[in-house]
């Protein structure tokens, strides 16, 4: 049973050009960074700055932006390499299959799942919520404990039917939306300038306190159980374990990798998409996050709450900028939740062109260009998530299944250089191995950071994901029947005679 086959580059960029599973290559530097963007800021900066600062780092929650940014940037280094070496949709899931082999790549792949149709989920009920807040939803509509969330179930059917009809269409949906929520953002900080009180930074770094007896047992940091520490908040550790909360905050840049073969000249817009997205975004964090505890205390309770941007302006007396904030963020929630089905797409249609899944899930659309089935397979998956599971504790699932992404496709990085020094790689990382070395320490920090029980969850998520690899996709992958690979490979191939 050979678990460890490879499925070279130059197998995955033949596929792309298999006419049944084109896809249409529309999206420009540009696009990719708006999409990046339009991923990008979301639930995080909304809802999670206030309430780590009220519990986790006090005013430093700005540190925890640049400590989160940093695991993130060293990870995005490591994208841009092999995104510009192997521009194939399934980012995370390819580039395992190329370096790390078929086992680990389909385990990445059911680990996206994580990332995408349950991070999907996980912001559209966020989304339902805002809404809710902008019109005074009824329960009935928006849901509650007993009730279908049928707000949060519409968002993402009709986003699906966007997805489906293109693309391009996706791309200009998003370049409209995120425009509406960058302004909303600079307006928070710009607006929130005039009412910054300085004595609110003070004590900037909160001194350590020991945390409330609620934080035990499995809802404890998984580095606090494994070294006996006692729970603790503020303080520098305060400021570590906020930033493995606010982490959520920049995922999406990766999912730019995964519109590779949508993208006219990956091999240069694609390090620009993923790097240029992120350098956006933490400007505007650390902006928001400085201005917010300045606008209000740390301690406040109202920094705790659902809508904490929008409460420290109501704090101020300047209420009309609530309504602004929840706006904003419906435009900004609604990005997310396109451009994270859409990178759910893009993984589940590599994966079943490779036979790992059924390979009619990778149908593309004749007119549209689109892989619409597992597009529309997506849709009804996560529609389902979002109206009817209870998904609070879930959601950390999103954080720890990124993470376990960056880290395989840092090492990913490393082995590449070594197998196939050969390739063209238009983008390349500084001081391999030491960054991407760099980058498996700090996401691995920031995994054990993570509570007990989402570590559990996660364990029983990937045991599930080997029972699937071993009744169905080992024995149906394209590496075993050959259906349709190239037919030899590329060390074999002979060279032209002079
Ligand atoms: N980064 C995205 C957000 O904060 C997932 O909502």
């Amino acid at each position: 049973m050979n678990l460890f086959r490879i499925k070279s580059v130059e197998q995955s960029m033949a596929d792309t050009e298999e006419p049944e599973h084109r896809l249409k290559k529309e999206l420009s530097a540009w696009d990719l960074t708006v999409f990046g963007i339009g991923v990008i800021i979301g639930t995080g900066i909304f809802v999670l700055t206030g309430q780590q600062a009220h519990v986790n780092a006090g005013p430093a929650i700005a540190l925890s932006f640049v400590v989160a940014g940093i695991a993130c940037a060293l990870a995005a280094l490591c994208y841009a390499e092999f995104a510009s070496t192997v521009p194939v949709a399934g980012s995370a899931y390819t580039f395992s299959y190329a370096t790390l082999g078929e086992l680990v790549a389909w385990i990445i792949g059911w680990d996206l799942v994580l990332e995408l149709a349950l991070g999907a989920a996980v912001v559209a009920r966020g989304w339902s919520g805002y809404l809710a807040s902008l019109f005074g939803l009824p329960t009935w509509l928006a849901g509650d404990a007993a009730r279908p969330d049928f707000a949060a179930m519409a968002i993402v059917l009709a986003l699906t039917v966007v997805a489906v009809l293109g693309t391009k269409l996706s791309g200009r949906l998003t370049g409209v939306l995120v425009v509406v929520k960058v302004a909303v953002v600079l307006f928070v900080i710009v607006a929130g300038l005039f009412y910054i009180k300085v004595a609110n930074y003070q004590p900037f770094i909160p001194p350590s306190v020991p945390a409330p007896a609620t934080e035990s047992g499995v809802d404890q940091p998984l580095i606090q159980a494994l070294f006996g520490l006692s729970p603790s908040q503020f303080g520098v550790f305060g400021i570590l374990a906020a930033a493995s909360v606010v982490f959520f905050a920049y995922i999406g840049f990766d999912i730019v990798a995964t519109a590779a073969e949508e993208t006219r000249n990956p091999k240069r817009d694609i390090p620009r998409g993923i790097i240029g997205s992120l350098l956006i975004c933490t400007v505007l964090y650390m902006a928001v996050s400085i201005v917010i505890t300045g606008m209000l205390n740390y301690k406040d309770p109202r920094m705790n709450t659902s809508a904490p941007l929008a409460e420290a302006f109501k704090a101020n007396g300047v209420n009309w900028a609530s309504s602004l904030i929840s706006l904003g963020a419906v435009c900004g929630l609604t990005t997310v939740v396109l451009v994270l089905m859409l990178g759910q797409n893009r993984v589940l249609f590599a994966m079943s062109r490779d036979g790992l899944l059924p390979t009619k899930l990778a149908a593309v659309h004749p007119k549209f260009g689109t892989p619409y089935v597992v597009s529309i397979g997506t849709g009804v998956f996560v529609a389902i998530l979002a109206g009817v599971v209870p998904l609070g504790e879930l959601s950390k699932l999103v954080s720890i299944g990124t993470l376990f992404a960056f880290v395989l496709v840092s090492a990913g990085v490393i082995i590449l250089r070594r197998t196939r020094p050969d390739l063209e790689r238009s983008f390349r990382v500084p001081w391999v191995p030491w960054v991407p070395i760099l980058s498996i320490l700090a996401c691995v920090w920031l995994m054990l950071n993570l509570s007990e029980a989402t570590w559990l969850r996660f364990i029983v998520w990937l045991i599930l994901g080997f029972v699937i690899y071993f009744t169905y996709g080992h024995s149906h992958s394209r590496l075993k029947t050959g259906i349709g690979n190239l037919e030899k490979a590329p060390d074999e191939q002979e060279t032209p005679s002079p």
